[in-house]
């Protein structure tokens, strides 16, 4: 082991993966998913989030200005959500992902190119990641439902999914305009 990991390791009062007695009626059985499928919702609203910000950077051409404040809206947004999945992980007695080495091995949507693409590029990977995030979210809430864990099924279902599908009707709309602009679409 480095000398760096060993002397990181020395302060470790939690390891990933591992749980905190909490006292709010539910099973660690239960816990133990439910952060599971937190972190992974966790994971790509990082993704999503730095994938809007490198948006709103990089973004360019007739649509740039919208755009620009567009994606810095959803930026935002993600952000906000991050920190609500986050703060119900600790709730839960869970550990957070919170590095970008462990949100990029945990969520294939933090994987994109460092160049610039195209405005119609950018919105094309936009909603794709939102389609990704909502396939994964609905079972995730649907398990956490089933399995008595009403707030965590409240957060995917009001704020993950909400959000998601709402981001992706704008980012849609955008998309059809570049089309008709006859922008090329991502390869
Ligand atoms: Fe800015």
């Amino acid at each position: 082991m480095a000398e760096q990991d060993k002397k990181g390791k020395e302060h470790i009062v939690q390891e990933f993966g591992e749980l905190q007695p909490v006292r709010i009626g539910l099973s660690e059985d239960v816990r133990a998913k439910s952060v599971r499928a937190l972190n992974r919702m966790l994971a790509h609203t990082m993704a999503m989030r730095d994938a809007y910000k490198k948006a709103h950077w990089q973004t360019a051409g007739a649509t740039f200005y919208e755009l620009h404040l567009l994606f810095d809206k959803h930026y935002e947004e993600q952000a906000e959500l991050m920190d609500s999945i986050a703060e119900r992980i600790q709730t839960l007695g869970g550990v957070t992902v919170a590095l970008p080495g462990d949100v990029a091995s945990e969520s294939e949507i933090a994987r994109g190119p460092r160049g610039r693409e195209t405005a119609r590029a950018q919105l094309d990977r936009l909603a794709n990641g939102h389609e990704k995030i909502l396939l994964d979210a609905r079972p995730l809430a649907r398990e956490a439902d089933d399995a008595g864990d009403d707030g965590t099924n409240d957060l995917i279902v009001s704020e993950i999914v909400r959000t998601n599908e709402l981001q992706s009707w704008f980012i849609v709309q955008h998309l059809s305009r570049h089309s008709e602009l006859g922008d090329t679409p991502a390869k």
